[in-house]
This record gives C-alpha cells, sequence and structure tokens, in this order.
C-alpha cells in the first residue's frame, strides 16, 4: 500500500484512505515499541536530516527517534549554530545539505509554505513537522490515533479545539484531518483567537465552553501562547483562565467524562487545569507515545514506496 503523494505536507485535502493507512500502519509500529529490542531495518541505508528552525521538544525527539528505530542514518540540524545565522538561505541550506546525499528532510519552520517551498529545490521526501501557523500534520495523526484508541473510531465524534485557534497548526490540521474521517468538529475562544470564516471549514464556533462542553466527547486544548498577550489579543492571563481555562469544575458539569488532550507544551492552570491535565481521563501521554508511532507509521511509507 502506498500514499499519494512521496511527500506529507499537510491534512488539506489528504484522503480518507490515505489517513486511514498512516494510522493503521502506526498500529503496528505501536506494537515494536512494547518489545524489549526496538528497532527494524526498513529505513536501513537511508539518511534523514531533521532542520528544525523552530524550538520543538516533542516532535523533534519523537522523529529522531522514530528514525533511529527504523534503522535510518539520523542527521539534526539547528539553526542556531549554523551558517543560517550568518544569514545562509533556507533553499542554500536545503540545497547543500541534499549534496550531502540525503534521502528525507524533516522540517519545522516559523514560515507558512516553508515545506512546500522545499519540495521544489530538493529531491528528497519532506515531511512537515509545522509550518508557521499553517498545518503540523503529525500532530494531527497522532490526536486522530489517539482519540481512535480511545473512542474506537472518529466517524461522529464530537470534538472541540479550545483556545487560540488563529495562530495554531494544531488545530487547522486537527479541523482538515477530522473532517475527512466524520468527526464533528468545533472551536472555542475568544472572538480575537478565532479567525473569520472559519465555519466555511465545517465547523461550529462557541465563545463559551459552558456551551460547548455538554455536547462533545473530547476537549484539545491548545497552548495559549504567552507572547500574544502583548498584543492585546486577550486582557490577562487570570481572565483568560476564567473564561477559556478547561477546569475539573467545568468539564464536571458534563454528564459523560470528556477525553482530555493537549499537544504540549501546557501552561498548566491556565489553558488547562493540573488536575486535570494528570487526571484519569487525559490521554496527554498516550498522544505523545502515539507520536513515535505516527511518525514511524509515515517515514516508513515515504521511505519505501521510491
Ligand atoms: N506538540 C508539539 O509540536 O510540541 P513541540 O513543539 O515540543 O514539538
Amino acid at each position: 500500500m502506498k500514499l499519494q503523494s512521496r511527500h506529507l505536507l499537510g491534512l488539506e485535502g489528504m484522503s480518507k484512505e490515505d489517513i486511514t493507512l498512516i494510522l493503521d500502519t502506526a498500529v503496528s509500529f505501536k506494537e515494536i515499541l512494547e518489545r524489549p529490542i526496538k528497532k527494524v531495518p526498513p529505513l536501513q541505508g537511508k539518511t534523514i536530516v531533521n532542520l528544525f528552525f523552530e524550538s520543538s521538544t516533542r516532535t523533534r525527539i519523537s522523529f529522531e527517534l522514530a528514525e533511529r528505530r527504523l534503522s535510518a542514518d539520523v542527521v539534526n540540524f539547528a539553526a542556531s549554530g549554523s551558517s543560517v545565522s550568518k544569514g545562509e538561505t533556507l533553499k542554500d541550506t536545503a540545497r547543500n545539505i541534499e549534496a550531502m546525499k540525503i534521502d528525507m528532510v524533516v522540517i519545522r519552520h516559523a514560515s507558512s509554505g516553508a515545506p512546500h517551498f522545499l519540495t521544489r529545490v530538493v529531491k528528497a521526501n519532506v515531511i512537515n513537522a509545522g509550518d508557521g501557523a499553517h498545518e503540523h500534520p503529525t500532530q494531527a495523526l497522532l490526536d486522530m490515533m489517539t482519540l481512535r484508541e480511545k473512542h474506537g473510531s472518529l466517524e461522529g465524534l464530537r470534538i472541540c479545539i479550545v483556545g487560540d485557534i488563529v495562530h495554531s497548526r494544531v488545530a487547522l490540521s486537527n479541523i482538515y484531518g477530522l473532517k475527512t474521517m466524520g468527526a464533528e468538529i468545533s472551536v472555542c475562544g475568544p472572538a480575537t483567537l478565532i479567525p473569520r470564516n472559519i465555519e466555511s471549514l465545517g465547523v461550529k464556533v462557541y465563545h463559551r465552553l459552558e456551551e460547548v462542553i455538554p455536547h462533545v466527547d473530547a476537549l484539545n486544548v491548545l497552548r495559549i501562547q504567552l507572547e500574544r498577550q502583548k498584543s492585546g489579543l486577550f486582557p490577562s492571563l487570570r481572565e483568560y483562565h476564567r473564561y477559556f481555562g478547561v477546569t475539573k469544575e467545568k468539564v464536571d458539569r458534563a454528564l459523560m467524562p470528556i477525553t482530555i488532550m493537549h499537544p504540549g507544551p501546557i501552561n498548566r492552570d491556565v489553558e488547562l487545569s493540573a488536575d486535570l491535565a494528570d487526571g484519569p481521563h487525559s490521554v496527554i501521554l498516550e498522544q505523545v507515545t502515539n507520536g513515535e508511532a505516527i511518525r514511524m507509521s509515515v517515514l516508513y511509507l515515504l521511505g519505501t514506496s521510491n
């Protein structure tokens, strides 16, 4: 089985069959992560470079672990300490690295569209590990895997994405992917943090958590980007927590337990209370484990189809 594209740039337009193939393949790789020896040979002889122009903990480490577990040779690049600090462009950086005979590139970049640009200047397979406020496809895939594990199916599942939607690549990839898989998506947050016309993507918009909580199976709580506070998009962290912070008191009003998700890093007791983050309905650490399986799946499917 093969994916339709030789790159993973985003979930916009990805078919239900391709998403299902990635999720099903990840289930097999998750079994490998339970073994004493967590290494298999399919990417032996392939060289993968992780180009991270923005900071990352989960995505960078899990891509590297996934690559090593598939027996690839791995090179890590961080913009700080590289010739980017001397003014080298993305195009030159990528073409010079490719001249060293690499097969796949994983890129995180602050500019939306940077991975798409790379596909025009290098021959390697390109995987988007987060581009600006555009897409973060492997995060949405690991979120879908976690929801499918917990609830059995994504069809008809009701998920609300809470918080800073306008600056979030996680939100956009989740909306594209989950809609394709038949889930019902809503977003909730202050009007200043919800993009205009988001309803055109087929999502409902709420501005009060109390209104949405009775109607959802899962809340995907996004990090409030503290740097946004200076731009006046919300009055204070205390106000934000009061109205949009997901707390035990608010979710306890639901008739059924709600699955609590967060892509990390968490601002504890700002967007999500610490007791919920560590509580019985939190799947936050399962998301991290599934991230490794999803990245193995994507690397395997792209790296073995050339
Ligand atoms: N969820 C996520 O992308 O986390 P990192 O920024 O730590 O990679």
